[in-house]
C-alpha cells in the first residue's frame, strides 16, 4: 500500500555515468557520492547499478550508510567523507573497511589506536571551510600517517566551494592551492595514489580538479549542480533519474472565491476542478511551494498548487473543463506527456536546490527502481 511513490530509472544512472565518464577521460576514476540514501534514490540499488556500470569507488557521510552498503555485500572501496565522530564510526571503519577521510592528529591518532590496517584520505581545506586541514599543516599530517603503523596514505583530497558558479574565479585559486600541496607532498617523498577534488560542477567546468578520481553526486542522477551550469555542454546531456508520481484522491468542484487549504491564502478565481493528492510536506514536497506558481501533473497538463501544501495532502486546480477522476496519475516530479516539472524548478521557487529537494523525499514514498 502506498500514496506516492518515486521511480528510479537505472537506465538513466548508468547513461549519466557514461556522460561522466566522458567528461573525465579515462585516467580519471568515478567515486559516485550515495551519501544520504543516494540522495533520496536508494544507496544500495544505485551503488550496484554504478559499480556495475564502471565507477571504481563509493563515497558516504556516515560510517552506518559505508557499513549498510557492505552488510548488503558491496566490496568496492568507500570513502567516509568526514573523520569518525565516535567509538561506534571508529568500529564501523575498521570492522567494514572504510577508507576514512583524516585531517586531525586526534582523527588520525584514533584510527591508529585501532590497530587496524587502514586506508584513509588526507583532507586538506583549501577554502570551503567546512573540515580538512590547513595546507601548511598538510606534510606534518602525512609525516603521522606514516609514522602510524597501520594506516596508509591512499587519497590527498579537498572539497570546492563555489564550483556551482562558473564565474567564480575562487575555485581556480582552490584547484591551484591543492597542486600545491599534491606538489609539496610529492617533493617530500610521498607518492599519494589518489588524488581528488572534483564534484559534479568541478569535474564539468574544472577539468583541472579530474587528477585521479573525481567525485559526483548530483549529476550522477541527472541534474545540474546549479541552473547557471545547466546548458554547459555535458551536464546538458544528463538525464534525470528520479521521477515523483501519486494518485489523485478526491476530485470535487469548488465555487469561484472559495479559500483553499490551511490559512485560505489562495481563491478559486472561477469555478474549477480541484483535486487532492496525498503528498505532502512530511514526505518532502515544501510547504511554500503552493505559494510559489508550484504545479503538479495531472491529465498532461501543468495544473497550479491552490495554497500551500500540507503535511499529508496538496490541492491542485485543475481548471474548469477537467476530466479527472479519482485515481488517476499526478506527477510532483518529472514528465507526463510532454509536461514536466523539475526538481531544480521546485527548489528554485522555493528558494533552495535541487540536492535539498531530492534528499528530502522521505521515507513514506515508496522506491521502485526500473530498468535496473
Ligand atoms: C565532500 C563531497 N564531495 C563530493 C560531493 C558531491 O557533490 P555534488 O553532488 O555537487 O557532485 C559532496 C556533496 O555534497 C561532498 O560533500
Amino acid at each position: 500500500m502506498t500514496r506516492s511513490w518515486v521511480v528510479i530509472d537505472h537506465e538513466a544512472l548508468r547513461h549519466n555515468l557514461a556522460v561522466l565518464r566522458r567528461a573525465v577521460g579515462a585516467g580519471t576514476e568515478l567515486c559516485a557520492v550515495v551519501k544520504a540514501d543516494g540522495y533520496g534514490h536508494g544507496a544500495l540499488e544505485v551503488a550496484r547499478t554504478v559499480l556495475d556500470a564502471g565507477a571504481g569507488a563509493l563515497a558516504v557521510a556516515h560510517a552506518h550508510e559505508g557499513a549498510a552498503l557492505r552488510a548488503a555485500g558491496v566490496q568496492a572501496p568507500i570513502l567516509l567523507l568526514s573523520e569518525p565522530v565516535d567509538a561506534a564510526e571508529l568500529r564501523a571503519v575498521v570492522e567494514h573497511r572504510l577508507q576514512s577521510a583524516v585531517y586531525s592528529e586526534a582523527g588520525i591518532d584514533a584510527l591508529a589506536a585501532t590497530g587496524a590496517e587502514l586506508d584513509v584520505h588526507l583532507k586538506v581545506d583549501t577554502g570551503m571551510r567546512r573540515v580538512g586541514a590547513e595546507p601548511a599543516d598538510a606534510l606534518t599530517l602525512a609525516v603521522r600517517i606514516a609514522r602510524s603503523p597501520g594506516l596508509r596514505l591512499r587519497g590527498l583530497w579537498t572539497h570546492c566551494a563555489v564550483a556551482d558558479e562558473p564565474d567564480n574565479a575562487f575555485t581556480a585559486v582552490q584547484v591551484e592551492r591543492f597542486a600545491e600541496v599534491a606538489d609539496r607532498l610529492r617533493r617530500a617523498g610521498f607518492e599519494v595514489p589518489v588524488r581528488h577534488v572534483g564534484n559534479s560542477a568541478a569535474l564539468f567546468a574544472h577539468p583541472g580538479s579530474h587528477h585521479d578520481m573525481v567525485r559526483p553526486g548530483i549529476a550522477l542522477y541527472g541534474v545540474a549542480p546549479a541552473p547557471a551550469l545547466a546548458a554547459h555542454a555535458g551536464v546538458a546531456e544528463l538525464h534525470p533519474v528520479l521521477s515523483w508520481h501519486a494518485p489523485v484522491t478526491m476530485v470535487k468542484r469548488v465555487p469561484a472565491g472559495e479559500g483553499v487549504s490551511y490559512g485560505h491564502h489562495r481563491r478559486t478565481g472561477r469555478e474549477t476542478v480541484v483535486a487532492t493528492v496525498p503528498v505532502g510536506y512530511a514526505d518532502g514536497l515544501p510547504r511554500r511551494w503552493g505559494l510559489r506558481d508550484g504545479v503538479v501533473l495531472i491529465g498532461g497538463r501543468r495544473c497550479p498548487i491552490l495554497g500551500v501544501v500540507t503535511m499529508d495532502q496538496v490541492m491542485v486546480d485543475c481548471g474548469p473543463d477537467a476530466e479527472v477522476t479519482r485515481g488517476d496519475e499526478a506527477v510532483l516530479i518529472g514528465r507526463q506527456g510532454s509536461a514536466e516539472v523539475t526538481a531544480t524548478e521546485m527548489a528554485t521557487a522555493t528558494d533552495t536546490i535541487a540536492y535539498e529537494i531530492l534528499t528530502r523525499i522521505g521515507p513514506r514514498v515508496e522506491r521502485r527502481h526500473v530498468n535496473g
